[in-house]
């Protein structure tokens, strides 16, 4: 409804990132619609969707960007960082290189985005710890080496989904 925006306190933009099948799609489309796809496609170019928030007691239109973990499916880097307030860095438990990737992917938020930015590190596919390549306590580390928020996050299972967006959302207002 257009009569929101107006109703709205807030516009915040926040964007997803990391290697390519970690979940990011998924991720999202579990925090804006409770959806999840089994076989969902890899994303090209940039998607984006909205999830009106309240937070102590201030309207939040979140708008949340996604884009392809695929290096020639991506778009502008620029135009993606421009104006976001807060970054949710997704990596893959079950697969060790997209955790090491995170440094790869730091180092573009940390060139392209602003210096305030909140950024949340999310160990994805917990419901997954049969296949586990990553331990939670080398996230843990991890993020507390670089400042970051933590968690481990399954979007099938819907574990901590809300909450690492919310971590985002609510450190910034
Ligand atoms: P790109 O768009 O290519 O960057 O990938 P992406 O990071 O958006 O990954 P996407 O959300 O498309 O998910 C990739 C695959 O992982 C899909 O088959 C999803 O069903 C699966 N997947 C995503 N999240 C989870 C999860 O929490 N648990 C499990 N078991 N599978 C997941
Ligand atoms: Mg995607």
């Amino acid at each position: 409804e257009g009569s929101f925006d107006e109703e709205c306190d807030y516009l915040f933009k926040a964007v997803l990132i990391g290697d390519s099948a970690v979940g990011k799609s998924n991720l999202l489309s579990r925090f804006a619609r409770d959806e999840f796809l089994l076989d969902s496609k890899p994303t090209i170019g940039v998607d984006f969707a909205y999830r009106n928030i309240k937070v102590a007691d201030k309207l939040i239109k979140a708008q949340i960007w996604d884009t392809a973990g695929q290096e020639r499916f991506r778009a502008v880097t620029s135009s993606y960082y421009r104006g976001a307030l807060g970054a949710l860095l997704v990596y893959d438990i079950t697969r060790k290189t997209t955790f090491e990737n995170m440094k790869k992917w730091l180092h573009e938020l940390r060139k392209f985005g602003d210096s305030n930015m909140v950024v949340v590190l999310a160990g994805n596919k917990s419901d997954l710890g049969h296949s586990r390549e990553v331990d939670v306590e080398e996230g843990r580390s991890f993020a507390k080496l670089e400042g970051l928020c933590f968690l481990e996050t399954s979007a099938r299972e819907n574990l901590n989904v809300e909450e690492a967006f919310l971590q985002m959302i609510t450190k910034i207002y």
